[in-house]
């Protein structure tokens, strides 16, 4: 639920597709949005309200407020705002000075962390998907690499599996000796897939840094059980952090902090 002073923060986060499933991907079983909306105390659940009563919010008309619920029905749920504002307030008490995503889609979450992360921060991205049909200068490419503010950096490597040597060949020489302090994972859903991710880019990771996964709800979404696995076997034998808001299925956000110092970390790693 959010307050309506929020508003704009949570447009914003809806402006830039902070969501969980690409359209295609969507996952089978999902309720659908609520014909009514849930409004508590002057709150309104981006999640499962109408147009109407998304037009209750100032500042949204109906055209905005149909697209929000357009843009819903096309590529699933948005963010759970408590879940996505506690990582970003962690990742913005860290100030990372690199950060690497993996599964950029739309950039939902990327933006977030542009705004976390330090004014010269590197941001690297990869996901499977082509970058576009004019390349770099695509429509979507220019307004991802648009996010950086200050003397940041962003590099974007699309069409790239993450789960590829010459990927992990490609992360290695853009950071250049240099760690990330941010390592979010949001890319393959399978719990082969996570381990994968996690086993190939956290020795890139700096002592103190810290990565974040998302899905790990152990209520999860027909495509969220691979992430929810992953997380039943990586915390018997790692101490993370989770914040989960377990009212639907799927979301939650998992946190692994690497052991060490922050002044360890300009040290040279993989
Ligand atoms: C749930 S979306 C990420 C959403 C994004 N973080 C946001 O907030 O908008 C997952 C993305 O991961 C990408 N993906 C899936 N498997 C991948 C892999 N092995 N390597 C890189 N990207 C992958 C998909 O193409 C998809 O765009």
């Amino acid at each position: 639920m959010i307050r309506r002073s929020a508003l704009v923060i949570v447009l914003l986060i809806a402006a830039v597709s902070v969501v969980s499933w690409p359209a295609e991907a969507a996952p089978p079983g999902r309720p659908e949005p609520a014909d009514a909306a849930e409004t508590t105390g002057g709150t309104i659940n981006i999640n499962t309200a109408d147009v109407k009563e998304l037009m209750r919010l100032e500042g949204v008309g109906r055209r905005v407020a149909e697209k929000i619920v357009e843009y819903r029905e096309h590529h699933g749920l948005f963010q759970k705002p408590e879940e996505i504002r506690w990582l970003f307030e962690l990742v913005r008490a860290a100030r990372p000075r690199v950060v690497l995503e993996i599964g950029l889609d739309c950039g939902g979450t990327f933006f977030l962390w542009s705004r976390a992360a330090a004014p010269d921060a590197h941001l690297l991205a990869i996901d499977t998907k082509p970058v576009g049909r004019f390349g770099i200068w695509s429509p979507l490419s220019l307004v991802r690499r648009g996010f950086a503010v200050g003397s940041q950096r962003v590099t974007l490597l699309m069409d790239n599996d993450s789960h590829s040597e010459t990927t992990r060949q490609r992360i290695a020489a853009l950071l250049d000796g240099r760690a990330v302090d941010f390592l979010f994972v949001h890319g393959d859903h399978s719990c082969e897939g996570v381990w994968q991710d996690f086993k190939t880019y956290s020795p890139f990771v700096a002592p103190g840094g810290f990565m974040a996964f998302h899905d790990i709800s152990q209520n999860p979404a027909e495509r969220t059980k691979g992430v929810a696995q992953f997380w039943r076997e990586f915390t018997v034998e790692h101490e993370t952090e989770e914040r989960v808001v377990n009212d639907e299925p799927g979301f939650g956000i998992g946190v692994y902090r690497v052991p060490g110092s922050r002044s360890q970390a300009s040290s040279s790693l993989v």
